[in-house]
This record gives structure tokens, C-alpha cells and sequence, in this order.
């Protein structure tokens, strides 16, 4: 009998995302039913990042709609949900609070499971959601606005963290250099579009930690050295996305090292890249260059899915419930959370 679709619920920072999915363990992409999502970029971009209160109310405005429109995509109806999975943390506490809550709320009316998903876990299983997904064992490289990490995953639920960042987030980094250099949020993807238009080798920053061995993260250093030299300069348009491009290399190049790194100390041949900083061009570009020449292969998911979603949460969530994991007792979020 094949089992029922799950309702995944994102709402851990300035996405509310939504998506119902049924597990197909072969192929877990072909299972996804539905997918939404509402940014609260417009919202948040006046104040220059995300403002938590604000971003709780607007969960709370979008997520039911976004629920009605996934299941008229889906042509379902609430009944035929097997259970809800939604994001329990990390992230912004009264934003998962509001998914947590709606998501027990119909789980409990509908008698279904609800099931709390570890935000990088989702991250870190949506390549899963492509044609040819990879298969454990294989490493990671989550990289988003909140963490840095290369996990080695034996099997999916077994999770060893050999890299985490020190300080900044490469995410966390690309926005606090995009501001830095007076650009509007979310800095990423604006400094990442600026840096198309920089010359190569105009600027050259280090590549923090590449010099010894380990596969720590350190970011915070990069944007003081970007500062530096962005008001040492003529600050011209030109000048300004010359910055940008040195700053996104030596950010490319660092994760890159890293890497090959976390590959060659595991054994391992297949490397899954996740979260916001996926999205990346250069990043996916240099990763698979350096894939083809090292001889291991990548795995991306699409750029709607490096980025928080709920097919991910959906995902993770169903793969708990085919596991046997019943739903915890208590409604509990977590803003702080070791995968
Ligand atoms: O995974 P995500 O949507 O949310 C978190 O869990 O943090 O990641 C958001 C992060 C932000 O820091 C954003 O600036 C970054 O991902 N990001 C990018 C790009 N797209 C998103 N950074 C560099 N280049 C991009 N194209
Ligand atoms: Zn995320």
C-alpha cells in the first residue's frame, strides 16, 4: 500500500513554505505533490534584515493560504494527509512557533502524526528531492544564512559533523559584506549578481583557515578585509563589484578546499551541496569542475529548494514517519539545535 502524503511546513525565518509529498523511497522527488512559497523579502528589506515580531505575524497571515492553495495543486483534500511535518528548529522562535502550532493543530484534528524537522536535516535532503539522488554514504556541505557545516552522512538519520564555522555563516558573511559595501538585503544574491560584473584579480582576499589542517569554517575576518579595502578605494561602481567578485572567490575558493578536503579524509565520492549559499552560481559552477577533475560527483538541488522551502521539511518529515517515528508528546521549537 503506498503511504500517504505528508504536509512539510516552513516557517523558520522569512519564508513560509509549504508542500505536500509522498514517500517513493526510490525516486522521493517524484512524490512531491504540491510546493509554496511566500518571501517576506519586500517586508524585511526597509529595516536591512529580518525583523523576528514582524516576521511571526506574517507567518501567521500566510500560512493557512499557502496550506489551501498546496492541496487545490495537489487536488486533495485535509483528509487525505497522512501526517505534518514541520520545521521544530533552529531558526527565529515565535516563526517556528507559529508553524509548530498550525501544524499540531491540523495533525491533531486530523488525527494524523506531527512530526518536528531539524531545518538542516531538510537542507541537507533536499538534493533528494532530484532526478538521480545521491546515495549514503556521502558528505555535505550545508551552507546558509545561519550555518556552515560538512557533515559525513553514513545513512540518512546518521550524521557526523566534521566542519563547522567558527563565527559568521558563509550566508551570514555574504549579507553582513553585501551591507557593509551599501548594498540592499538580502545582501547574498545582490552581491553574488554584482560580483558578475567584477574583473578577476582585482582584489585578492584570503582563504581563512585553508592554511592548516581541519575543516573549520571562519568568515568574520573576510568582511573587516573587504571594509578595509572598499574605503580605501575610489569606491567606484566599478571598484564596488571588483570587491565583490574577490570577496565571493575567496568565499568559493575556501568552501572548495574544504571540500576536497572532507572527500579525501572520509573516502567518500559523492558530495551533496545544500542550503541558500548553494544557490551560488560560482559555487556550483567550481564545485563541479572541481568534481570532474577530482573524480567525485555533485549533487545540487534546484535553486527554489537550496533556498528554505517546505518540500524539504515535507521530505524529511515523511522520511521520519516511514522510519516508525511516532510524534513527540510535547509542542516544543528549538531556536538553537545541534543537527
Ligand atoms: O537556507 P537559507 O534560505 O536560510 C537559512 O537557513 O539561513 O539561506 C539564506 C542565505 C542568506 O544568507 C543568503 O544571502 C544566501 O543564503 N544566499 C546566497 C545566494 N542566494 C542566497 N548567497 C550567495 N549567493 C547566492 N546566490
Ligand atoms: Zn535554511
Amino acid at each position: 500500500l503506498p503511504s500517504k502524503p505528508v504536509l512539510g511546513v516552513e516557517s523558520s525565518c522569512d519564508e513560509t513554505g509549504v508542500a505536500i509529498l509522498r514517500w517513493v523511497p526510490e525516486a522521493p522527488g517524484s512524490g512531491l505533490l504540491a510546493h509554496a512559497l511566500y518571501s517576506q523579502v519586500k517586508l524585511h528589506a526597509d529595516y536591512g534584515g529580518v525583523v523576528p515580531e514582524l516576521a511571526s505575524r506574517d507567518h501567521v497571515r500566510k500560512l493557512l493560504p499557502l496550506v489551501r492553495e498546496a492541496l487545490a495543486q495537489a487536488g486533495m483534500t485535509p483528509a487525505d494527509l497522512g501526517g505534518v511535518a514541520y520545521t521544530a528548529g533552529p531558526g527565529l522562535v515565535g516563526a517556528l512557533l507559529v508553524g509548530a502550532a498550525a501544524a499540531r493543530a491540523m495533525a491533531w484534528a486530523l488525527d494524523v502524526p506531527a512530526i518536528g524537522v531539524h531545518h538542516m536535516e531538510g537542507h541537507l535532503l533536499a538534493p533528494l528531492l532530484e532526478a538521480d539522488p545521491p546515495k549514503p554514504p556521502f558528505v555535505a556541505l550545508l551552507v546558509s544564512g545561519g550555518h556552515s557545516m560538512l557533515v559525513e552522512v553514513a545513512a540518512i538519520g546518521r550524521y557526523r559533523i566534521l566542519g563547522d564555522t567558527l563565527d559568521d555563516a558563509a550566508g551570514e558573511a555574504f549579507d553582513k559584506t553585501a551591507k557593509l559595501m551599501g548594498l540592499p538585503y538580502p545582501g547574498g544574491p545582490a552581491l553574488a549578481k554584482l560580483a558578475e560584473q567584477g574583473r578577476a584579480g582585482a582584489f585578492r582576499f584570503s582563504r581563512p583557515m585553508t592554511d592548516r589542517p581541519g575543516l573549520d569554517f571562519s568568515f568574520s575576518g573576510l568582511k573587516t578585509q573587504v571594509l578595509l579595502a572598499w574605503q580605501q578605494s575610489d569606491q567606484s561602481e566599478q571598484t564596488r563589484a571588483d570587491v565583490a567578485r574577490g570577496f565571493e572567490e575567496a568565499i568559493v575558493d575556501t568552501l572548495v578546499i574544504k571540500c576536497r578536503r572532507a572527500l579525501e579524509a572520509t573516502g567518500t565520492g559523492r558530495l551533496v551541496i545544500a542550503g541558500g549559499v548553494g544557490a551560488n552560481k560560482r559555487l556550483r559552477e567550481t564545485l563541479a569542475a572541481a568534481g570532474q577533475q577530482d573524480g567525485f560527483r555533485t549533487y545540487f538541488p534546484r535553486l527554489q529548494f537550496c533556498t528554505d522551502n517546505g518540500a524539504m521539511i515535507a521530505l524529511a518529515g515523511a522520511i521520519r514517519l516511514a522510519a516508525g517515528q511516532g510524534q513527540d508528546e510535547a509542542v516544543r521549537v528549538a531556536p538553537r539545535w545541534d543537527l
